[in-house]
């Protein structure tokens, strides 16, 4: 399950986190590859330090706070959050994302935040890999993608002006995607149901069944 989530930032998170990134230190973002995604990762990141911590908080918080993201990731770590910058030229070739983190987090799920604008730079399409099929993305500036880590995935190389994304992983409760999907399809008609008849019987009774689904499925 692929999910977009639209104006994950406010535009003032979104110019506080451009105008910082505007002003500090990016290094070659091979530090933070495993070994065969080295050999196709070309772009910058931002350097470990107080502002990047800042900045994390920044976007974990966007993140906690938001009830499409909740409902699709049931997060039980948001982790290893990076900053990147693609110059023109740069690319993030196909590669799997390692299943296991050096903040010691598995990967179930993987994000990009976008925080420029698409018409500020050509190609760098985020292009994930279904089983007969790929699909590129390149979002409004302030919005995200959610996607499972499980795929294949790539950056394609930018040829004009500069790309900004934070890119970072979650560690799910719900380790089975089909569970998750479960959950997010039940989420989804509870809210409905209680837009359209309140608090009714059948909404209790729904309420009930996705509370007992987690706590069977919950890790
Ligand atoms: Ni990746």
């Amino acid at each position: 399950m692929i999910v977009c989530i639209p104006s994950l930032l406010t535009p003032e998170v979104l110019a506080h986190l451009q105008q910082t990134l505007a002003d500090v230190e990016f290094v070659d973002g091979k530090l933070t590859a495993g070994w065969h995604a080295k050999l196709v990762k070309a772009n910058q990141q931002l350097a470990a330090g107080g502002t990047r911590e800042h900045l994390t908080q920044t976007v974990q918080a966007a993140l906690s706070r938001n009830p499409l993201f909740q409902a699709a990731a049931r997060p039980r770590a948001i982790h290893s959050i990076l900053f990147s910058r693609y110059e023109v030229g740069m690319s993030y070739g196909r590669h799997v994302d390692n299943a296991l983190m050096a903040s010691g987090r598995r990967s179930d799920l993987s994000f990009t935040v976008f925080l420029n604008d698409p018409a500020d730079y050509g190609g760098g399409e985020l292009v994930i890999e279904g089983a007969d099929s790929e699909t590129p993305y390149k979002l409004a500036a302030g919005s995200a993608i959610l996607y499972p880590s499980t795929t294949l995935h790539r950056v394609d190389p930018v040829t004009e002006g500069t790309r900004l994304v934070a890119v970072g992983w979650i560690q799910s409760f719900v380790r089975d995607p089909g569970q998750r999907e479960i959950l997010f399809d039940l989420e989804a008609v509870k809210r409905s149901l209680f837009a359209q008849s309140g608090k009714t019987d059948e909404f209790d009774l729904l309420t009930k069944s996705i509370a007992n689904l987690l706590r069977r499925w919950a890790e």
